[in-house]
């Protein structure tokens, strides 16, 4: 088992720079299943989720070869059997893309039912919707669910919430469907428009990725290509917030300003000074942190995956912030693990009310998901005294090298290896 060892107190200074986005790689990473030839994907990042899902990929009977640094070429054209099994799903919650990538490419698909999860519900209806509307049949047996179809044809899927998950898994499936599938109410994120993109250039039609209707035109076959993954929002956003919280001041490399705007405008409300580049932004901060009120949202909102980071940062505010999770409904179990470390937040459903207390005592926590995780590294950076982080393999599913990055900003952080298991639950 590892954990974290944090002497708090150190400002963050220096250069830091992001790597390429979790979510936008564990959506392409199966969707290469879809190409005709191998596919080169650069600045895939060297996170636990990436590691499973080319696990998955390998023992379907892919070929991998990492080229360089965060370079893999893959070949997926030996995978025969569209079967994804338990033991290798079960560890990611995105092994759920397999679903749209083998029913796109097969017809049919088997994969086990996503994990148990941590963030609140997390049904999967609009998938099968989806699904359904292009005419496959689903089924759960044992876990497992299964999806056929005689033929996949175009159609029109609405759907009733706005979801990433679905709204990915119904551009995977219909890339290569018969006629024409418009996708209304689509969820906006960076990572849709990245997908989009990589598809397009094996061969795709799709228009309209980044708004809410994307229209996917099938196409009978998807070459083989090359691309670059965007630079992960989220990792970016998480580094600002750390510098802010640390009053430190940091330049934040290798980011699209205009995906961070939502967590850059708080930020500014915040009290903390945000200079934008072409791409870099740069953080800094030499006056008081205020209060403020978030509502996390479907980008081009305040993304949920930024809340317990920018919650953190509330913490250390002056003043009584509300934070509202409009995404998840179980998104504040990192709250007792920083009242541990003196911050005081009452929470009531989706709400938070944080009493700023200006600082944070360090204290031995436990991460109990990948952003909380991450929100709990902000704390210990922040805190006087040391900060013991147990369960960071949740955070190194989605950050990568965030040990030597900090280090790197001047952070005294070290990793510790701990005699005992670890029961790791992971479903993100
Ligand atoms: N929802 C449904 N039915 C569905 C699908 C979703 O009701 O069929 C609901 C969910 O319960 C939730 C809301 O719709 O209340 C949004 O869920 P969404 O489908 O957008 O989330 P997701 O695809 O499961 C992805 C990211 C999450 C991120 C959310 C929201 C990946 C692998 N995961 O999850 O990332 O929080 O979108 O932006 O892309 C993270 O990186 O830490 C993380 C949790």
């Amino acid at each position: 088992m590892e954990k974290f060892i944090i002497k708090g107190g150190r400002r963050l200074e220096g250069e830091v720079t992001i790597s390429g986005a979790k979510n936008a790689v564990v959506a392409i990473i199966p969707a290469v299943i879809l190409a005709d030839g191998p596919c080169v994907l650069e600045n895939i990042p060297n996170i636990s989720d990436v590691s499973i899902s080319l696990r998955i990929l390998y023992e379907m009977g892919a070929e991998i070869k990492q080229l360089d640094k965060g370079v893999y070429r893959i070949d997926a054209t030996g995978i025969k059997d569209p079967v994804v099994p338990y033991e290798l799903a079960r560890h990611m919650r995105a092994s759920y893309y397999f679903l749209g990538t083998l029913l796109g490419k097969f017809g049919r698909a088997r994969v086990s039912m996503p994990g148990g999860c941590y963030l609140g519900d997390r049904p999967i209806d609009q998938h099968l919707k989806a699904f359904s509307a292009l005419g496959a049949v689903c089924t759960l047996e044992n876990g497992m669910i299964d999806i056929c179809a005689d033929s996949l044809i175009g159609s029109q899927i609405y759907f009733d919430k706005i979801t990433v998950g679905a709204t990915i898994n119904a551009m995977l499936a219909a890339v290569k469907a018969t006629g024409l599938t418009v996708i209304e109410n689509a969820a906006k994120e960076p990572h849709i428009v990245d997908l989009a993109n990589f598809l397009n250039s094996m061969g795709a039609d799709i228009m309209g990725a980044g708004t809410d209707v994307i229209k996917v035109r099938g196409v009978k076959n998807l070459k083989g290509t090359s691309y670059a993954i965007i630079p992960d929002q989220i990792e970016a956003g998480t580094y600002m917030v750390a510098a802010a919280a640390t009053r430190g001041n940091v330049l934040i490399k290798n980011v699209i300003p205009k995906h961070l705007e939502s967590i850059t405008a708080k930020l500014a409300k915040i009290g903390v000074n945000v200079e934008e580049f072409d791409d870099s932004v740069r953080i800094s901060v030499d006056g008081p942190l205020v209060k403020t009120s978030i509502k996390t949202m479907p980008h081009p909102g305040f993304p949920t995956d930024m809340q317990p980071q920018i919650s953190t940062l509330l913490c250390l505010a002056e003043g009584t912030s509300i934070v509202t999770d409009e995404i998840f409904n179980n998104r504040f179990r990192y709250v007792d693990e920083l009242r541990r470390m003196g911050a005081d937040i009452s929470v009531e459903g989706r709400v938070a009310v944080i009493e700023g207390v200006g600082k944070f005592l360090g204290a031995p926590v436990t991460a109990p998901d990948l952003r909380a995780g991450a929100a709990l590294i902000i704390a210990g950076l922040a805190a006087s005294g040391v900060t013991e982080i147990d369960d960071i393999y949740h955070i190194e599913r989605g950050y990568e090298d965030i040990e030597n990055k900090l280090r790197a900003l001047g952070a005294d952080i070290t990793k510790k290896t701990v005699p005992g298991n670890s029961v790791r639950k992971v479903a993100l």
